[in-house]
């Protein structure tokens, strides 16, 4: 008999019709993210499952599946995944990391350039019939990227194809890291290490490229705000809840900071009224730090060996925990 698999997602077509050749697959249409009581139903009696960063695989969610083998995610996050529980269970979990990381950089660079040079808001007043009020002399400028500082918190995989991006255009490189890099790394990337404390209060922009852990829960709220330059930007790429996004809303009200470049929330999808869609100087997008052709379908294939060794009982081609 087939094994069965449930996905919380459907996935390329390549990637659906490997999977039916093996398994007796089901996928979840609705609305995301997949209700809690759904996804404990759905996957009561399954030997894998494929699920996506918005989706809570908790404690409850992994001890309702009798028969799990493995949690495949599409996706280099494995926050949403209870690993420890997973581990104690014996389920492997494997994820997608390395072929995102060009893309995701390039999405953290093009925040940083929206911002500087307001292409979005400009594309907003367009759209609205405004672009007679932005002909002054010094009305409606943008920022030059030469010469201003990065802040890279975070400098792995991404951190390190920011670098490389900024470099191009002449910016000073920071970077703040649990651990420095080597020197001839530094020298190559262009990049010098600071403290926490140098990186915010130096920082014309930061981009954030730690994961998100207990540590780096809420790690950007008030207190480094208010330490940070009042003309500087913010760009999150990594995952929504490193930023306390209440505190950010009201630093940028109040240009206790200049602006936000934000590809993830601590709520996903967020919602159409929420205060961060209201404010102009901050650039949305809807968590496509992976999103390009290339990528999304060389994370599919990565997630269906992942599971395929996962539901044989291997460790799969990337994991974590067990
Ligand atoms: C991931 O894979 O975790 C990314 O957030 C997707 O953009």
């Amino acid at each position: 008999m087939k094994k069965r698999v449930f996905l919380t997602r459907t996935l390329h077509d390549f990637a659906l019709s490997e999977l039916k050749k093996r398994y007796k697959i089901e996928i979840y249409s609705g609305k995301i993210p997949i209700p809690q009581s759904k996804l404990r139903s759905k996957i009561k009696d399954v030997e894998g499952l494929i699920c996506f960063p918005y989706d809570k695989i908790d404690k409850n969610t992994i001890e309702s599946a009798k028969n799990l083998k493995v949690i495949s995610t599409y996706s280099v996050g494995f926050d949403h995944i209870d690993v420890e529980c997973a581990k104690e269970r014996k389920i492997r979990v494997g994820y997608t990391p390395e072929v995102l990381t060009d893309a995701t950089a390039d999405l953290a660079f093009s925040l940083l350039l929206d911002l500087f040079r307001r292409v979005s808001e400009g594309d907003r007043i367009i759209r609205k019939g405004g672009w007679n009020i932005i002909y002054g002399a010094y009305d409606y400028v943008g920022i030059d990227l030469q010469g201003k500082t990065l802040g890279i918190l975070g400098l792995g995989r991404i951190g390190k194809v920011l670098a490389k991006r900024a470099k191009a255009f002449d910016m000073k490189i920071i970077y703040h890291n649990r651990k420095q890099v080597s020197e001839s790394k530094e020298k190559s990337l262009n990049v010098k290490y600071v403290s926490f404390e140098k990186l915010i209060t130096q920082s014309d922009v930061i981009s954030i490229h730690v994961p998100h852990t207990k540590e780096t829960d809420h790690l950007l709220d008030m207190k480094i705000f208010r330490r940070m330059k009042n003309t500087s930007f913010v760009i999150n790429t990594s995952r929504g809840k490193i930023i306390n996004e209440e505190d950010l809303v009201t630093a940028i009200k109040k240009k206790i900071i200049a602006g936000a470049g934000l590809d993830v929330y601590e709520e996903e999808p967020i919602r159409g009224n929420h205060p961060l869609v209201k404010l102009q100087n901050v650039v949305l997008a809807p968590h496509i730090g992976s999103s390009t052709k290339e990528t999304r379908s060389k994370m599919a294939e990565i997630t269906i060996k992942n599971l395929n060794l996962g539901i044989e009982g291997r460790k799969p081609m990337y994991s974590i925990g067990y």
